[in-house]
Parts: structure tokens; C-alpha cells; sequence
């Protein structure tokens, strides 16, 4: 896989679509690398911002050649700080970014029919996922769903990049009422598919894995957790994955991730470090004091 780059951007455009902001940018080397299911990091603030660590986004288009030598588009859901002050670039403006980063969805060694899951902005890294799919001659169908209709991401373009495309939303304004994961074994039953891949809020990765395993089918998820460093040395970003050989390991997300197999991770025991984990620290003796002291996460600001 291509190592990471980091990149002086420019953006290119920015537009809301719903509740979200779509952002292009002048990205060249990142977008000639990048493949479906991995992000970039994103400096935010400008240069004389307090905010220290990048901001992670799936790659929602990387188009390698045209008028500016490379571009990526990522979709912004505005959640604190950094996210505020992306929805606020300005065409023209520079932006730093580091990318491709982590493991790409794994395609299919023969064609088969796939359903690809999305909740919220998490459908973004679907779309350039359905056109690899489809080079290779797989049938996709999407699924997508959101809490409400404005949080839905590329209900138009999945109808014209899938065979079939079903919606959902949590109240009812757009689609089914419900979830994806409700909606799921219907879907999986009327399309066919043998094959799941799934991106958005963790619970519904989690649901959406149960589901797929329910009826004996591979499933990849890319996760989102916090991250601090997105290229694998702070484990920020950790969560727990039984390995081939049965050993539960902390995965990092950001390099080893952030796709996973849906079986492979402990859901259970995500945001902590389970005992039978490799490396995990061992409990003290019964009787011996705990030590207090500062943390890894102790102070300083994001
Ligand atoms: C692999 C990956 C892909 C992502 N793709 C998208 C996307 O396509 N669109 C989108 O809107 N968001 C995406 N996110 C979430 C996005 O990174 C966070 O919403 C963003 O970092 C929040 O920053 P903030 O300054 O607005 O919020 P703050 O809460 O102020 O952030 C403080 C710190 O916490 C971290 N953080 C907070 N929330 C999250 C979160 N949910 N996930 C990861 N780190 C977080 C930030 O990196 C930052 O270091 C993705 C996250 C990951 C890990
Ligand atoms: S974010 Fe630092 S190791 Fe993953």
C-alpha cells in the first residue's frame, strides 16, 4: 500500500448538502493514492491555531487527474470545534492535510452481490467503494440510513450508482421509519447479496455485524474512534480484535483500521482493554496499593 503523504491543499469548493458540508480540495499525491474505506487528517485553526491534532475524515471522492492535479472530497458533519471551523473554509484558502491513511476495504476475489450500508455521513466512502465493486463486476445495492432526512448523504447519487437503493430514517421523514439494521434482513433476503460492507456510528456498525453474522455473511466495517495521531503511535484510537489465531489484540484503528471484520471485533468491549487482551496491564495483587498519577489523557487542550 502507498505510504501517506502530507499535502499543502487548497480548497477548491465548499457547499452544504444538508446538514453536512461538502468539501473539494487541490490534493495531489493523496488523491493518486487513495483507495475506497481510507481518511485523511485535517490540520484545522489555521497556523496559529491552539488545535494541535488533525481531524479524520473518510474520502468521499479522489479523483487523481483534471484541472488541478489531484482532488479529494470529504463530507463534514459539524460536531466541535475543528468541524466549525471547516465549515467555514473558503475557496482559495490553504489546508493541510495527511492521507491516504489506513486499510482500504478489501474487495471480493470473485464477482458477487454486495450490500453496502451507510448511516449519516458514513455513506460518503461508499460511493467510490460501489464503482470498485462494480469495475470488478459485483451487483451492489445500498442501504442507507440517518437520524433525520438531513442527515442523509447521497440519497441521488446511490440511485444512480447502486441496482437498488433503500432508505431509512430514525423519525420517518425520508425512506422507512427505523434503522438500517432493521431494514437489513429484508434487504439481504430480496437482493441476494453475499457479501456486507458498512460505515457510520458505531452502534450501528455493531447492529449491522450482528445482523450480516446472523445469516453466515462476511462483513467489513470501517470504525470510527477518537483519534489523536491517526498514523498508529499514540493508541488513542485502539479497540479490540480477536486475531486469526484467537488472540485478542488492541487494533489501532488508524493504521491497522479503520476497516475491520465486523466478526473480528469484541463490540462488547470496545473503550476498554479487555484482561485476556495481549499485553493487556495486569491487576494488581490483592492487598497491593494502587499507585494515582496522570494518565496518558491527562490535560492539555485538542
Ligand atoms: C476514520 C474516521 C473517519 C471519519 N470520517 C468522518 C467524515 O467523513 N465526516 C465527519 O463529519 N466526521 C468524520 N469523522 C469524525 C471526525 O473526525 C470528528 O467529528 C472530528 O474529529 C471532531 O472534531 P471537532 O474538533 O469538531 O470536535 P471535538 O470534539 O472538539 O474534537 C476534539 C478531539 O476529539 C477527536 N474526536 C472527537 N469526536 C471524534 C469522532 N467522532 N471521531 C474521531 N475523533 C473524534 C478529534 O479528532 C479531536 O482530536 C471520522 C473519524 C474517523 C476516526
Ligand atoms: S490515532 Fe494515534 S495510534 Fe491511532
Amino acid at each position: 500500500m502507498s505510504a501517506p503523504v502530507q499535502v499543502k491543499g487548497e480548497v477548491l469548493s465548499r457547499r452544504r448538502v444538508g446538514a453536512y458540508h461538502l468539501l473539494e480540495v487541490a490534493a495531489g499525491g493523496i488523491a493518486e493514492r487513495a483507495r475506497p474505506g481510507q481518511f485523511v487528517a485535517v490540520s484545522v485553526g489555521g497556523r496559529a491555531s491552539a488545535m494541535l491534532l488533525r481531524r479524520s475524515f473518510a474520502i468521499y471522492r479522489a479523483t487523481p487527474t483534471g484541472a488541478y492535479t489531484g482532488t479529494v472530497q470529504f463530507v463534514v458533519g459539524v460536531h466541535g470545534r475543528g468541524t466549525e471551523w471547516l465549515a467555514g473554509v473558503r475557496p482559495g484558502e490553504p489546508l493541510d492535510l495527511v492521507g491516504p491513511l489506513g486499510t482500504p476495504f478489501r474487495m471480493p476475489g470473485s464477482p458477487v452481490g454486495c450490500l453496502l450500508v451507510g448511516g449519516g455521513y458514513g455513506s460518503a466512502p461508499l460511493f467510490g467503494l460501489a464503482e470498485a465493486l462494480r469495475a470488478r463486476e459485483c451487483r451492489v445495492d445500498l442501504l442507507i440510513g440517518a437520524g433525520t432526512v438531513d442527515r442523509l448523504f447521497g440519497e441521488l447519487e446511490a440511485k444512480r450508482t447502486a441496482g437498488a437503493v433503500t432508505v431509512t430514517t430514525d423519525d420517518g421523514s425520508a425512506g422507512f421509519r427505523g434503522t438500517v439494521a432493521d431494514l437489513l434482513p429484508d434487504e439481504l433476503e430480496r437482493t441476494g447479496a453475499l457479501v456486507v460492507y458498512a460505515c457510520g456510528p458505531m452502534p450501528m456498525l455493531r447492529a449491522v455485524g450482528a445482523v450480516a453474522d446472523s445469516y453466515g455473511l462476511p462483513c467489513q466495517v470501517a470504525v470510527e474512534e477518537s483519534m489523536a495521531c491517526a498514523i498508529g503511535v499514540c493508541m488513542t484510537c485502539v479497540l479490540p480484535v480477536v486475531g486469526e489465531d484467537g488472540v485478542t489484540r488492541m487494533a489501532r484503528s488508524c493504521v491497522d483500521g479503520p476497516v475491520f471484520d465486523a466478526q473480528r471485533v469484541r463490540w462488547d468491549d470496545v473503550g476498554t482493554v479487555p484482561p485476556d487482551a495481549l499485553g493487556a496491564p495486569v491487576p494488581p495483587a490483592s492487598g497491593e496499593a494502587l499507585c494515582g498519577g496522570a494518565g496518558p489523557g491527562a490535560g492539555g487542550g485538542t
